[in-house]
């Protein structure tokens, strides 16, 4: 594990004690209700080179998943689902600890800057994520292009507390900041043919060096379905552990979608896009038969690669038994009903 700077460890040690003081308070929970009340998680690094390497092949195309129109996603948007809140500091609803701040900073995924984990946040340092803007349109009323701080004035900023879980078969708990994606979809106003939303990450070559391999079809794209993207716990991380989101965790805007594996969470947005076809994603087009759209986490539907019925926490030693949706099913996975999970992968 690389070294962190000091100025990385204090902002995240004043974290914890901000919140071991809430919690002493009783404050804890209040918080976390107002600030939208859940505890969740996302993906994290391998545990060796093996781990790291991209997919090869998998099961059948996501083409027959019923897909909502505008109107009821739109509908069913920003109710934000009633997983408890966690009153306790430094654990998620579940009771898991918090993922160090040194590991969920210093061991990352994101191919632009490297394929070795502990090489993104070297590779990613001084990476200018000031100014930035995203551009906000396709199928809607209101297409616009908003500055990443305007973005944060006019949705705020929250905490969720989020498992992550990579494909990779590792997970951690993080505590994000950010705000609901579907608060920004709905100022924009989502047209009735808009079924999906699509994501991309900027194409910089020359800030982002991994953008130079042809392996991929740059820039890294990613999707969801406009229910999805609506849902309450989808969220466009802007901070974790209580600072900014550092470049290599996908500064200055990120998304978090917690039941679904990381690769879902697609870092430094640029541009966000409703359409009404099923967008295909960096990692669909480059191992269609390993990565799928849906990407819900399924201890029953393995990766050609990595079996899905276990994962390891990292900071811990032994495996822990998968949950279905990572533990999220009580809230999402009515949005699959009916749905045949292992061909829609
Ligand atoms: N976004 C971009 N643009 N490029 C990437 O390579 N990797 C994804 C996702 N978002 C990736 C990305 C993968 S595979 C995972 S597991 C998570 O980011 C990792 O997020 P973390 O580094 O903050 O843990």
């Amino acid at each position: 594990m690389q070294k962190i700077r000091s100025s990385e460890i204090t902002p995240a040690a004043e974290y914890v004690a901000y919140r071991q003081t809430l919690s002493r308070r009783g404050l804890l929970g209040a918080l976390a209700g107002v600030a939208g009340g859940v505890v969740a998680a996302a993906c994290a690094p391998a545990s060796s080179a093996a781990d790291v390497q991209p997919a090869a092949t998998m099961a059948a195309s996501s083409t027959t998943a019923p897909v909502p129109t505008t109107a009821a996603a739109t509908a069913a948007a920003p109710a934000i689902a009633a997983t408890t809140a966690s009153a306790a500091p430094n654990v998620d609803e579940l009771g898991n600890s918090f993922t160090d701040y040194a590991a969920v900073t210093g061991y990352n995924n994101y191919y632009e800057f490297s394929t070795d984990k502990e090489g993104v946040a070297p590779a990613a340092a001084g990476f200018a994520v000031e100014p930035w803007t995203v551009q906000v349109g396709g199928l809607v009323n209101k297409p616009a292009t908003f500055d990443v701080g305007q973005l944060r004035k006019q949705f705020g900023e929250e905490e969720r507390i989020y498992r992550l879980r990579c494909v990779e078969a590792w997970s951690m708990v993080i505590p994000w900041q950010g705000f609901q994606l579907g608060k920004l979809l709905q100022a924009v106003e989502p047209q009735a043919a808009a079924r999906y939303v699509r994501f991309e990450t900027l194409l910089d070559p020359e800030r982002m060096p991994g953008q130079q391999q042809a392996w991929y079809s740059w820039p890294y794209v990613e999707g969801l379905r406009l229910d999805e993207a609506m849902h309450g716990l989808t969220l466009l991380a802007t901070g974790l552990y209580g600072s900014a989101l550092l470049p290599q965790n996908g500064a200055p805007l990120r998304l978090v979608t917690p039941w679904k594996y990381g690769f879902k969470s697609i870092k430094a947005i640029v541009k966000i896009d409703l359409v009404a076809e099923q967008p295909t994603s960096l990692w669909m087009a480059a191992a269609p038969n390993e990565y799928g759209f849906y990407a819900n986490v399924n201890p029953q539907v393995d990766h050609p690669r990595w079996s899905q019925a276990s994962e390891r926490r990292i900071g811990e030693f032994s495996r822990r038994p998968t949950l279905p949706f990572n533990g999220y099913a009580d809230e999402v996975a009515g949005l699959y009903a009916g749905m045949d999970l292992q061909a829609n992968f």
